[in-house]
């Protein structure tokens, strides 16, 4: 049986299926290209670049299992793969921590102006007063979706002394207060965050859930992280929450198109922090995933029981 790797994927999760199975790396490929190449393949091993649309499916004709070496599968069509009998498989756990790590450094960048600081040393300058940031300590955060990721951040900022206020439908209020956690309704959220950082998936209901009537509800000078996925927040509204002051800064890693247009307003901004999707970019994490998905697919392939996403 043959795997296509479509997306830069750790080598010791490579080495894995290669003791198996017949493996081409075949990265940067066009849908075009995708689609012409696919039907030769039995799996396909993924990152988020590669889209695994309705019509990569269709053109599949042995295709038993997709592999996404991370989470979020928002990039491939379930529902069409699901209706083929293709398995869907993700890496939940391996970049957890990267991700919860990275969200708190985005944080603490946003909050002490780090990012545009180094920018002002490295040109020369000498600027103490202009970059005034603000304490954590004592601050409530707003952590909306409380799965591996939104509960290890809040961990972490329970640590330095934050009060947590989180929104999950899918989370009972047990759980939260075992961890030290209060929940509450979205509009609670919106409406006592000093911080608001999110980690829910982007589904239809998700798609644009942080816009101008929720930037509405939110309190003046909040400011906002956002290491889930870029649909969720508009960024027209998010770039024209920061204009008028409402917003007092934002944190993105990831953005509604990606690679990032070079005309998105939020880069711009000097209030906006940013990096290129680098939440799960850590060393650890990527042979994590790597490593999860390659024997997620061998198990796929030999007709074995696995987790589907
Ligand atoms: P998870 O499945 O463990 O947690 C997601 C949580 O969101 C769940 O508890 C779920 O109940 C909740 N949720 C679903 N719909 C919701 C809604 N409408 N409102 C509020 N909560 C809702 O997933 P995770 O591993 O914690 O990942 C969270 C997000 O981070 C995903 O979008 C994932 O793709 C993204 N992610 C990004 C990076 C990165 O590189 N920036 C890395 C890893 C994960
Ligand atoms: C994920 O959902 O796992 C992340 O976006 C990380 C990645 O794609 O590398």
């Amino acid at each position: 049986m043959k795997i296509l790797v479509s997306d830069p994927v750790s080598a010791q999760g490579i080495e894995i299926l290669q003791k198996e199975f017949q493996v081409d790396v075949k990265t940067k490929l066009s849908p075009e290209e995708l689609i012409a190449i696919i039907p030769e393949y039995d799996a396909l091993v993924v990152r988020s670049e590669t889209k695994v649309t309705k019509a990569v499916i269709e053109a599949a004709v042995k295709l038993k299992a997709i592999g996404r070496a991370g989470v979020g599968v928002d990039n491939i069509d379930v529902e069409a793969a699901t209706k083929k009998g293709i398995i869907v498989m993700n890496a939940p756990e391996g970049n957890t921590i990267a991700a919860t790590e990275h969200t708190i450094a985005m944080m603490m960048a946003l909050t002490r102006n780090i990012p545009q600081a180094y920018a002002s040393m490295k040109r020369g300058e000498w600027q103490r007063g202009k970059f005034t940031g603000v304490e954590v300590r004592g601050k409530t955060l707003g952590v909306i979706g409380l799965g591996r990721i939104g509960t290890g951040v809040a961990k972490r900022a329970i640590a330095m002394e934050m009060k947590i206020l989180a929104y999950d439908p899918f989370i009972s209020a047990e759980r939260a207060k075992a961890l030290g956690i209060e929940l509450g309704e979205l509009d609670e959220v919106f409406a006592n965050a000093d911080f608001i950082t999110l980690h829910l998936p982007l589904t239809s209901e998700t798609k644009n859930l942080i816009n101008k009537t929720a930037f509405d509800k939110m309190k003046n000078g909040v400011r906002l992280v956002n290491c889930a996925r870029g649909g969720v927040i508009n960024e027209a509204d998010l770039a024209a929450a920061i204009e008028a002051g409402k917003v007092a800064g934002a944190a993105i890693d990831v953005f509604e198109k990606e690679p990032v247009d070079p005309e998105n307003p939020l880069l711009k901004l000097d209030k906006v922090v940013v990096t290129p999707h680098l939440g799960a970019s850590t060393a650890e994490a990527q042979v994590g995933v790597a490593v999860d998905v390659a024997h997620g697919i061998i198990a796929a392939l030999k007709g074995e029981p696995v987790a589907t996403a």
